[in-house]
């Protein structure tokens, strides 16, 4: 008897702790996601005490981050074909990625992320939401762009026109990884997507979130228009080391900055996605053409999303031309 009043008083200690300890740690732990190098689940925080406001429906973050809603509440159709306007036209009729990327299949593929905080994220009751999907299709533009130019916008709705990458000759099958993502013979990873990613291990761990098999069949991805956007989605919400942040962390700004990211010149914002997704080919390079294209593109889809360009980061932030790559080309397979 004694002991399961002792047993009883525990546990409900332990049921306070757990309460007290949940704010407490809303703010700094990450949790770890299934895989190696860890998507983080992003979770409800404590909300307002008093519940939501009365002027909105929006759940009320106070010191941390929480998801809520989904993409298509705040992003629509229209506003897609805006975006890719010419992905249908004649001009781009001698592509065989002629309208293969949709809005729909963008919709499809978000859905399993937005528990992941794509396109659904509030940091300190801010909601970054809609700018997150301008820079994400941002990037898709510029590498599936047919004419890699600073944009005009008549140039900037010609894109979206390959779904592979072009002329490649590598197999990217990394040795090193065969025991655990072994290449299959005759199959080169090579990039794909609607935002391009490499390698036999990329694809295996890509491959277990998603369900699919991709490195047996890497060609799904240029089959299967939501696929190209699950893996583009990977890529932007998933580091590409174990320590290092993902686009989606250092574009919410939750990834905190340590002193070595500061002294190369690393902040959070759109600036460092580009540093994040393609290191020094297009950062730390000054005033680099593709990395004004990119950028371009941003401002142009915060337009047309409603947000306005007004509402972008200060170029310091937008930009990466004064950055440190996080990871030199010359150190990364
Ligand atoms: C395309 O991929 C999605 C996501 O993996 C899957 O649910 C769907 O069934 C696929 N479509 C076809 C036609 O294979
Ligand atoms: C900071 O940079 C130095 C020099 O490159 C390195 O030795 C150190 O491990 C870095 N610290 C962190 C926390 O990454
Ligand atoms: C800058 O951008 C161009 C594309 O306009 C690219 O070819 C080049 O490699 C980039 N990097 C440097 C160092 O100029």
């Amino acid at each position: 008897m004694l002991h399961a009043k002792m047993e009883c008083k525990r546990f409900v200690l332990l049921i306070i702790l757990a309460f007290v300890l949940v704010p407490v740690n809303c703010d700094e732990s990450s949790l770890n996601g299934p895989y190696n190098r860890g998507i983080e689940e992003c979770y409800h925080c404590k909300t307002n005490p008093r519940g939501l406001q009365a002027s909105s429906d929006r759940p009320v973050c106070i010191k941390c981050r929480c998801c809520a809603g989904a993409v298509s509440d705040h992003f629509q159709s229209d506003q897609f074909e805006k975006m890719f306007s010419n992905r249908n036209s004649l001009e781009v009729e001698d592509h065989e990625n002629k309208g293969f990327l949709d809005y729909e299949s963008f919709i499809t593929a978000s859905a399993h992320y937005q528990p992941y905080g794509f396109g659904t994220t509030y940091i300190h009751g801010n909601f970054f939401g809609t700018k997150e999907v301008a820079a994400f299709l941002a990037h898709v533009a510029t590498k599936t762009s047919c004419e890699n130019k600073v944009g005009t916008m008549k140039q900037l709705a010609r894109d979206s026109c390959y779904n592979k990458e072009m002329n490649s000759n590598s197999d990217y099958c990394d040795e090193h990884y065969k025991n655990i993502y072994p290449c299959i013979p005759g199959v080169a990873y090579y990039g794909r997507g609607a935002l391009p990613f490499y390698w036999n291990y990329n694809y295996g761990e890509a491959s277990k979130d998603l369900k699919v098999d991709l490195l047996s069949h890497p060609e799904y991805i240029e089959q299967n228009a939501t696929l190209a956007f699950q893996v583009a989605l990977w890529r932007w919400m998933t580091p590409i080391k174990k320590h290092q942040p993902s686009a989606h962390n250092v574009f919410t700004g939750y990834w905190k900055p340590t002193k070595n990211d500061t002294l190369a010149k690393r902040v959070s914002g759109f600036g460092t996605t580009m540093n994040v997704l393609y290191g020094d080919l297009v950062c730390g390079q000054g005033d680099n053409e593709s990395m004004n294209n990119i950028i371009s593109h941003y401002l142009y889809y915060l337009d047309l999303m409603g947000v306005g360009q007004e509402k972008a980061e200060p170029r310091e932030v937008l930009s990466c031309a004064k950055q440190v790559a996080f990871n030199p080309s010359s150190s990364s397979p």
